[in-house]
């Protein structure tokens, strides 16, 4: 049996080390374990795309930069949602998605979601015909889920998987029409390339029209922090904008 290595994480308001799992990198029997879900719920999944695509209703093409994508479900959960409420619109948003850690972006470019019973639900509650309009069901990859889902082909366009670090990712985002997600990941950044980020994010407040956290990111204070940048949450849970 192998494990990797535990990695340790400061938090953010007493500034120590705390061990914690490094979320992804942990290899238990050669299977990568994720902790993310489809349709993780504390992002708005029914009602994003008419708001994302009315914030980028100037814009011929839209980027989405889905960072600390893990395993993909958030990803392909935006998808979806995008392909569901809007149809041949959704067409417009390109996804570009990037973890740093090459086992869960080796997972994520199989094209497999390994997935709970919750998740299957969430999903057949959100999208108007279940979830088998986008995707087949599939045996899963790793022993401890009952099952994985494989998009189809057809909802496979304009979605790109790499392996990257969003400190230096964030970096090469041009034009004024990007939306960031950095859902639940802030605080595995070291305390250094944390405020180097946040900072980035502020910097290129121009550039972006939207950045989504999660409820992980805010209980470290990361809403705060972003406020600061000159952003504040919109209508919609988790998505700010620009103040
Ligand atoms: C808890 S998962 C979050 C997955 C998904 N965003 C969600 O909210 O469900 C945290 C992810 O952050 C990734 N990560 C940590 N540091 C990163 C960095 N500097 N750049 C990109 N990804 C990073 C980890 O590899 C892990 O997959």
């Amino acid at each position: 049996m192998q494990i990797s290595l535990i990695n340790s994480y400061y938090n953010i308001n007493k500034q120590y080390n705390k061990p914690a799992f490094r979320s992804t990198n942990r290899v238990i029997d050669g299977f990568t374990y994720q902790t993310t879900r489809m349709m993780r719920k504390d992002f708005p999944w029914r009602t994003f795309p008419e708001f994302f695509e009315k914030l980028g209703r100037n814009f011929k093409d839209i980027n989405i930069y889905d960072f600390a994508c893990s395993d993909g479900s958030e990803t392909w959960s935006l998808k979806f949602c995008l392909r569901d409420k809007l149809g041949e619109k959704s067409n417009k948003f390109k996804i570009k998605a990037f973890d740093i850690d090459p086992e869960i972006i080796h997972q994520a470019l199989s094209g497999k979601c390994n997935v709970t019973y919750s998740d299957t639900q969430s999903m057949n509650d959100i999208l108007k015909e279940g979830y088998y309009k986008y995707a087949y069901r599939e045996y899963p990859t790793n022993p401890y889920f009952p099952s994985a889902i494989a998009p189809k082909d057809f909802i496979k366009d304009n979605i790109f998987f790499d392996v990257g670090d969003m400190v230096k990712e964030i970096d090469k985002i041009e034009w004024k029409n990007n939306i960031i997600l950095n859902r639940n990941c802030l605080a595995y950044l070291s305390p250094k390339d944390r405020e180097a980020y946040i900072k980035k994010l502020g910097d290129y407040k121009d550039k972006i029209l939207a950045v989504a956290i999660g409820d992980f990111d805010k209980s470290y204070g990361f809403d705060k922090l972003l406020e600061a940048q000159g952003y504040r949450e919109s209508d919609l849970l988790n998505i700010y904008v620009k103040a």
